[in-house]
């Protein structure tokens, strides 16, 4: 059984995927704990699935460095064989990205390496483009930069605003990152293989 942690920052309803996906005995991996950098409302998931939750506020920390050595202890103390970032809005230093890697992994809403970054949806419909998509990538010391785990294009549809094109990549991403964590359990995607 594949042991998860799950960082998130805003609705978690990757997460919730996740969580749902692990109410199946069968699937090979268990989110043992769900993390934030603030009082994110996607914590409620963890609560109503009974997932104990930890967070780590970015803005009470110094720097940077000194918030991703105190996240990389409390995910320390959950034994992860995969930290997952889903929705997870903040950059991990790289001695962080380090410590957790190649177990680390994130979810992003377009076609990498199009649009990188904390807006990839809103500088999709900038950009014009008729199609996008979503993407599970493994974590490196880059923006969004990573080896590419599974992506998969989605249409930017005439009339499409940030929020509704958001919500359409989501349901792929959400089965995207299901897929992935599936891949990675059974051994069909390794991970220090990738990285
Ligand atoms: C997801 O679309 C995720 O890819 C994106 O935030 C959303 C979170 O949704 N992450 C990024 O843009 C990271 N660069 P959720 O909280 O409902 O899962």
């Amino acid at each position: 059984m594949l042991r998860l942690v799950v960082l998130i920052s805003g609705g978690g309803s990757n997460l919730r995927a996740l969580l749902e996906a692990s109410e199946d005995a069968a699937f090979p991996a268990r989110v043992v704990a769900i993390g934030a950098d603030r009082d994110a409302e996607g914590l409620a998931h963890a609560e109503e699935f009974g997932i104990p939750a930890f967070t780590v506020p970015f803005t009470a920390y110094p720097d940077r460095e000194s918030w991703g050595a105190e996240l990389v202890e409390q995910l320390g103390v959950w034994e992860p064989d995969l930290v997952v970032l889903s929705g997870f809005m903040r950059l991990l230093p790289p001695a962080a990205v380090e410590a957790l890697s190649p177990g680390l992994i994130n979810t992003h809403p377009a076609y990498l390496p199009e649009f990188p970054g904390a807006h990839g949806v809103r500088d999709a419909i900038a950009a014009g483009v008729t199609q996008t998509g979503a993407s599970v990538i493994v974590v490196d010391s880059g923006v969004d930069s990573g080896p590419i785990i599974a992506q998969e294009r989605v249409a930017v549809l005439p009339g499409d605003t940030e929020s509704t094109l958001h919500d359409r990549i989501k349901l792929v991403e959400r089965r995207l990152l299901v897929q992935s964590v599936l891949d990675i359990a059974d051994g069909t995607i390794d991970l220090k293989e990738l990285a």
